[in-house]
């Protein structure tokens, strides 16, 4: 039986579609402190789920122990991973509301532990990363969620920022000029590191807010106001990975 991972952002702590589930400690070699996971059915599938920022305690972007988080899942042997991550949008054609499935990232984070290389192995392992997310996980998505007659944005650069802090107006110009279609804060390391665990890793990202400097966040970004587009796009974006997980379980 194939096991299907789902990483929640903010927008999902708790998955609330299992049959039936179990909690799951998983410890890890990092950190001391088990990683927390729920394991069920939904709708005759194996679904590991993990709230990215924790269960109880809510850790920020730049405090969350991605390593322990990835190493976590890989015990699962998933099939495939999909991370959800809420953004702000930088691309003029973009409005909160949106999903989009990037596949490519920027990163901007500074001091996470991007790696499980220890150095002390004898070999260094140089991940090929040209293409962050798993493509043909990437496709998968996209299929289904135009086999659900959603809206969405197909690709897209990520750029990913340190947080928890909302960026300057001059950065969003900044990344805008870099390429990037839409800002947040946690999907990297996690897609560099499952690539070095050779996970299938992909993302969907809720649009939740215009970023700094743009849109009705041209003077101040109101991040409480986007709960409830939170809320939509996050519950869209659930449907489309457990037609992605469906389909991938009929594939032998
Ligand atoms: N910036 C960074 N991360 C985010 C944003 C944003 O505007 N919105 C949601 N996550």
């Amino acid at each position: 039986m194939k096991t299907f991972v789902l990483i929640g952002g903010s927008g999902l702590d708790k998955f609330g579609l299992f049959e039936d589930s179990e909690q799951i400690q998983v410890k890890t070699p990092y950190d001391g402190k088990p990683v927390e996971v729920t394991r069920g059915t939904v709708e005759g599938l194996d679904v590991v789920f993990l709230s990215r920022h924790g269960v109880k305690v809510k850790r920020p972007p730049h405090m969350i122990n991605f390593r322990a988080n990835v190493w976590a899942l890989s015990m699962f042997e998933p099939d495939s991973i999909i991370a959800l991550a809420s953004v702000g949008c930088i691309d003029p054609e973009h409005q909160p509301g949106l999903i989009a499935i990037p596949d490519q990232i920027l990163d901007y984070t500074s001091g996470r532990e991007t790696s499980y290389n220890t150095g002390l192995e004898e070999t260094i392992n140089f991940i090929d990363f040209t293409y962050p997310f798993d493509m043909d996980l990437k496709e998968a998505i996209v299929k289904a969620a135009d086999d659900l007659d959603m809206d969405f944005v197909d690709g897209g650069v990520y750029a990913c920022t340190q947080g928890p802090r909302l960026e300057t107006a001059a950065e969003i110009d900044r990344f805008q000029r870099d390429g990037a279609h839409y800002v947040g804060m946690t999907l990297m390391p996690e897609a560099c590191l499952a690539k070095e665990l050779n996970l299938p890793y992909a993302a969907i990202c809720q649009l939740v807010n215009y970023a700094a400097g743009r849109g009705d966040s041209k003077d101040k970004i109101e991040i409480d106001k986007t709960v409830d587009i939170l809320r939509d796009t996050t519950d869209r974006s659930v449907k489309i990975a457990l037609q992605v997980f469906k389909d991938r379980n009929k594939n032998p």
